[in-house]
């Protein structure tokens, strides 16, 4: 099963694409997690993203399509992927496409997990991130035992660079001109389908498990 997760930031994809990747067995690939990850590893492509990302702009085309593809392609994705933040913008869900095109393969779904505007910042605001592991909590909706303090490592929880207000603002209109126009690229291969993400993240699993079968 092949699936991209498609939404505004904050709406909710990557705690989907964890609890997707748990259930039917899948590499969960996050195109941000992989971003973050060479940022605390101070690589070349690191220090590249950094910059785009703590402004709210995506990183060029050029440094994630090559990434992605190269990833898709190894052996633990044989029997599909849940893609979470990738494609962002109409070239690279055709680089994507005409990738797996080359190989007889295709995408089975995008998921587009709808949250409107208004709640997004409210959300960015009370997530916190693990330094060392990448786990994701909120301050109201699903806070760490101990205050600031990730429940599965133990390291310290922050607030991402990205996550205040006046960036978040930046990201969303980003996502309106660059990333929302895929929703008609995939209804038009056919493979959209919607769920609302304003709901309980069980319920927006619920709704999902339903799409993709028990
Ligand atoms: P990325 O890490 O992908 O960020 P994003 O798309 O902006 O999305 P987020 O991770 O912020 O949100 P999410 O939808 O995963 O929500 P989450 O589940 O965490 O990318 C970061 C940056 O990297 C980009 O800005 C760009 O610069 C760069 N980048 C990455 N990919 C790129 C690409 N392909 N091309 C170019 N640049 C790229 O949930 C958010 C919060 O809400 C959490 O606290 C969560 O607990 C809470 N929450 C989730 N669901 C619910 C619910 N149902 N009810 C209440 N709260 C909820
Ligand atoms: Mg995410």
């Amino acid at each position: 099963m092949k699936i991209i997760m498609l939404g505004a930031p904050g709406a909710g994809k990557g705690t989907q694409a964890k609890q997707i990747a748990e259930k039917y067995k899948i590499p969960h690939i996050s195109t941000g997690d992989i971003f973050r990850a060479n940022i605390k590893n101070g690589t070349e492509l690191g220090k590249k993203a950094k910059t785009f990302m703590d402004q709210g702009l995506l990183v060029p085309d050029e440094l994630v399509v090559d990434l992605v593809v190269d990833r898709v392609r190894q052996e633990d994705c044989t029997n599909g992927y849940v893609l979470d933040g990738f494609p962002r913008t109409i070239p690279q869900a055709e680089a994507l496409d005409a990738a797996l095109e080359a190989i007889g393969e295709k995408i089975d779904y995008a998921i587009n997990v709808e949250v409107p505007d208004e709640n997004i910042v409210r959300r960015m605001s009370g997530r916190r991130a693990c330094v060392a592991c990448g786990a994701t909590y909120h301050l109201v909706h699903i806070p760490p035992k101990a205050e600031g303090i990730c429940d599965k490592c133990g390291k310290e929880l922050i607030l991402r660079d990205d996550d205040k207000p006046e960036t978040v603002e930046k990201r969303l209109n980003v996502y309106h001109e660059q990333t929302q126009p895929l929703i008609n690229y995939y209804t038009d291969k056919k493979v959209l389908v919607e769920v609302d993400g304003t709901v309980d993240m069980a319920d927006v699993f619920a709704a999902i498990v339903k799409i993709l079968g028990e």
